[in-house]
């Protein structure tokens, strides 16, 4: 277990608080027992997400205060194209208010009724994205992908022979594009491997089909690949950025956590992708210069994409996370391993072995965490998947807790506040119920659905 150490320092730090046992039992029934209707004033460590949530540098911050604010020709929009070209390598670049919104016009402009997109795992938004369009996501991951504990470097790698399968089963003309997630979020943060990554692009391209690359969570994939894979042991960020992107034809990315600024784009340099996009984006978004996003959003970004090529920003919620797993497994909870991206996900059937997903486990563990100690997590589970067309619930592969671990914002103490509340909890885990929908939305329920106790 290594411990993290901080290349950073604290310039400007919030007060938080920590509401009673009482208050927080009281929060959480108002709350429907869904963490997201929870107030931020009733969260002692908010671990809900990493997605706007990370610490901001000063040059971040700095450069906001700089934005040139013009509907058309802003000079921050050429400050994003100029770090898109030199980070990533693409000449093309589509601002979008956020990544669901470049997955919105992603799917507008190239997936069709009856079409299938094949994915290393879907992502909720994408997922909804794609369906909305009249597609269908495939996941095409690899046996052992779905195991939480394991030593799998890559779980997020994508089976070729299942893509190959499935291109001959639906036909390159039904597949707009095969979809690759870095630190495939919903399975732990895992991350792909670049060797995988260079045979899916093989196969893709042998058809014709364009490869799309989800980054939201890029810096951390390219530092589980330096970690992890020998060929990378001594190469930069960057360059194990610059090696991925020769496989991709349009990368898209959510800015609010990689980048550790808020807003998203869609870049490529395939001119032809890009004028099939373009129109759409001052229909949904906003004129092609900002897509959406606040100028000082894009002078953010522009800075964030840099930043997170540098080795101790890449490493620094990766760091956190293995801290946090490794003290966790000490402790004997179940949680996912090895440690990836994001946070650290705590597997809920192997915490409640005796509940049934009917009773939504990692939900009821979710609001269990939050009384147990103010910190709030995301269920990841059977309440994040949406009823099928018969109105039937849709057991999730995995049921697990996220703790989010936003880059550079919280510290070792709380960390470790997090680890003895969560193993005091873990000691008292016959006490936890299950739960059952009050209020339920028709898509993406876990936003707004309210639940109680069965
Ligand atoms: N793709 C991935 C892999 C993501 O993790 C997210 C967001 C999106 C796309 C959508 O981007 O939020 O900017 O619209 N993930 C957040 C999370 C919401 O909490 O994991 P967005």
């Amino acid at each position: 277990k290594v411990i993290p150490i901080e290349m950073h320092k604290v310039k400007i730090v919030q007060q938080t608080n920590l509401p009673s046992a009482a208050q927080r039992l009281e929060a959480i029934r108002e709350a429907g027992y869904n963490t997201f209707l929870l107030r931020t004033r009733d969260v002692f460590l908010d671990m809900l997400t990493d997605s706007g949530t990370n610490a901001m540098s000063d040059n971040q911050l700095g450069a906001m205060m700089v934005s040139d604010e013009a509907y058309a020709g802003s000079e921050s929009f050429y400050k994003l194209a100029d770090s898109v070209k030199e980070v990533l390598g693409f000449q093309y670049l589509l601002p979008a208010h956020q990544g669901r919104a470049a997955e919105h016009l992603l799917a507008k402009a190239f997936v069709k009724p009856g079409d299938v997109v094949p994915m290393n795992y879907h992502f909720t938004t994408t997922k909804a994205h794609v369906d909305l369009a009249g597609g269908k996501v495939l996941e095409i991951f690899k046996d052992g992908a779905l195991e939480t504990a394991s030593s799998n470097p890559f779980k997020g790698n994508m089976d070729p022979d299942k893509l190959k399968a499935v291109i001959a089963q639906y036909g390159v003309e039904h597949i707009p594009y095969v979809r690759m997630e870095a630190t495939t979020n919903l399975i732990g943060g895992q991350p792909f491997s670049m060797a995988n990554l260079r045979e899916i692009k093989a196969i893709a391209s042998q058809h014709g089909i364009p490869l799309v690359f989800d980054g939201s969570l890029i810096s951390e994939n390219a530092y589980f690949i330096q970690q992890r894979e020998p060929e990378f042991k001594d190469a930069t960020i960057q360059q194990v950025i610059t090696e991925l992107m020769k496989n991709v034809d349009i990368f898209y990315m959510s800015g609010r956590k990689s980048a550790a600024a808020r807003g998203g784009l869609i870049a490529t340099n395939n001119k032809k992708l890009y004028e099939q996009i373009l129109p759409w984006l001052p229909v949904y978004e906003g004129f092609s210069t900002y897509g959406g996003m606040s100028t000082k959003e894009v002078e953010a970004m522009a800075v964030g994409l840099r930043e997170m090529t540098i080795q101790s920003i890449a490493s620094s919620g990766a760091d956190f996370i293995a801290y946090f797993v490794r003290r966790l497994e000490e402790e004997g909870v179940p949680v996912v391993t090895p440690p990836g991206g994001l946070a650290c996900h705590i597997d809920a059937m192997r915490f409640l072995p005796n509940m049934p997903q009917a009773q939504y486990p990692a939900g009821a563990l979710a609001a269990a965490v939050y009384i147990a100690s103010g910190v709030r997590g995301m269920e990841r589970g059977t309440v994040s998947m949406d009823r099928d067309e018969q109105g039937n619930d849709v057991p999730s592969d995995l049921e697990l807790v996220r703790l989010a671990v936003p880059r550079r914002l919280y510290t070792m103490s709380h960390i470790e506040y997090a680890v003895d509340r969560v193993k005091w909890l873990y000691g008292l885990r016959n006490l936890i119920g299950g739960l059952q929908f009050v209020e339920e939305p028709p898509v993406l329920r876990f936003f707004f659905g309210r639940m109680a106790p069965i």
